[in-house]
């Protein structure tokens, strides 16, 4: 039998690219792409992908399909506990034949500096391991960023995954992405288009402190073959070679830039398509940094101020994970254009 596989956010920019991976290596999977909007192309582009209608919200739904797939792949909201709450209640309703595999998307938000304002704008040394690290990861505060779906999603593996468990569970945690979406909706990601908006309102590329926050960052298509692999041990008889439960943690970043690094690079490649008349990087203060973003005021310090430093030991030990693509500042051009251009 053909292993049967949930997956939702389909339209978006990972949840997409996860559809059409998934799809175009295995089209002799059963896929299922839960949507609450089905693009008018979408059964053209995915002939073999069966589209069940529902939001984050239908539990029922989403319940009664997690029931029926071997692997669930849940995309779109890193933070929406309800969804999460039914999809594991699916894949946890009995009888089943093998445990449910559930892979999370959730993010290096998690990990990232910015609830407090010590080292917004400078770098913090700490650097997070998705092995040596997942002891703390593990025991941080309700209020950082998906800690509320992680925290359920590891105490269900405790209870329901030891030994002979009813359930396999995986956190993917990627870094920012970059890169052209392959899905059949979203294609771009949220960091360029978010700070290209601040630049055109002030005209310049910016930074806060000295600029020197560094963050993680994986091309789409690198992080795409960590889900590919995930996937693929998933359907295997125990899990295959991949860890799932206590070792079911995977950081995906391929490269680490600081701030400064990309607002240089970014100011050039805009002066030089006539956007900006100055390409050098001005300092803005954290009042500014705080005013931009209406109605998230702590995502201006997230994107633009914080470091999130992790590093992806376990998929490259388990999985030969390769990051193979270009990296973000040689191909963060590509990501302005598509932007500016709107395509
Ligand atoms: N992009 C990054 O760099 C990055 C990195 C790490 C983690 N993350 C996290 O990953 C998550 C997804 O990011 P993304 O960039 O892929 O977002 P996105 O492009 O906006 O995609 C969101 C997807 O989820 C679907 N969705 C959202 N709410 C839904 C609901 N209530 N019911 C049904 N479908 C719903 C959307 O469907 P519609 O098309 O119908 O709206 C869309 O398919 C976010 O939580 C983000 O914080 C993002």
């Amino acid at each position: 039998m053909s292993p049967k596989i949930l997956i939702t956010g389909g339209t978006g920019y990972i949840g997409g690219s996860v559809l059409h991976t998934l799809a175009t290596a295995h089209p002799e999977w059963s896929i299922t792409a839960l949507l609450r909007t089905e693009p008018s192309d979408f059964s053209s582009k995915y002939p073999g992908v069966r589209v069940v209608r529902g939001t984050y919200d239908d539990a029922d739904v989403l319940a009664r399909e997690a029931a029926g797939a071997d692997v669930v792949v849940h995309n779109g909201n890193s933070d929406h506990l309800p969804s999460l709450q039914a999809l594991l209640a699916g894949l946890l309703r009995q009888p089943r034949e093998k445990p449910g595999v559930l892979i999370h998307l959730s993010g290096t938000g998690i990990v990232s500096d910015f609830l407090s304002a010590t080292h917004l704008g400078i770098s913090n040394p700490k650097i997070w391991s998705d092995i040596s690290s997942l002891d703390e990861i593990r025991s941080l505060p309700d209020m950082a960023l998906h800690r509320l779906t992680e925290k359920l999603l590891h105490e269900t593996a405790k209870t329901e995954g030891e030994g002979e468990g009813k359930i396999r569970i995986a956190v993917m945690c990627p870094p920012d992405i970059y890169g052209r979406g392959l899905g059949p909706g979203k294609t771009k990601s949220a960091f360029v288009p978010m700070f290209l908006r601040e630049v055109g309102k002030l005209g310049r590329v910016f930074y806060v402190g000295e600029g020197e926050n560094r963050r993680s960052w994986v091309h789409v298509n690198d992080l795409m073959s960590v889900y590919l692999r995930l996937v693929e041990e998933g359907v295997k008889e125990g899990g295959g070679v991949a860890g799932w439960n206590e070792e079911g943690y995977y950081f995906a970043g391929s490269q680490e830039v600081s701030h400064m690094e990309v607002a240089r690079t970014m100011g050039e490649i805009l002066k030089r398509h006539g956007m900006i008349e100055n390409e050098e990087p001005i300092p803005i203060s954290l009042e500014q940094l705080d005013g931009m973003i209406e109605r998230h005021p702590m995502l201006g310090r997230y994107l633009f101020a914080s470091n999130s430093r992790t590093k992806a030991e376990r998929a490259k030990i388990l999985l030969d994970y390769n990051p193979q693509a270009a990296s973000l500042l040689e191909s963060i051009e590509d990501d302005i254009l598509a932007e500016i251009k709107k395509d």
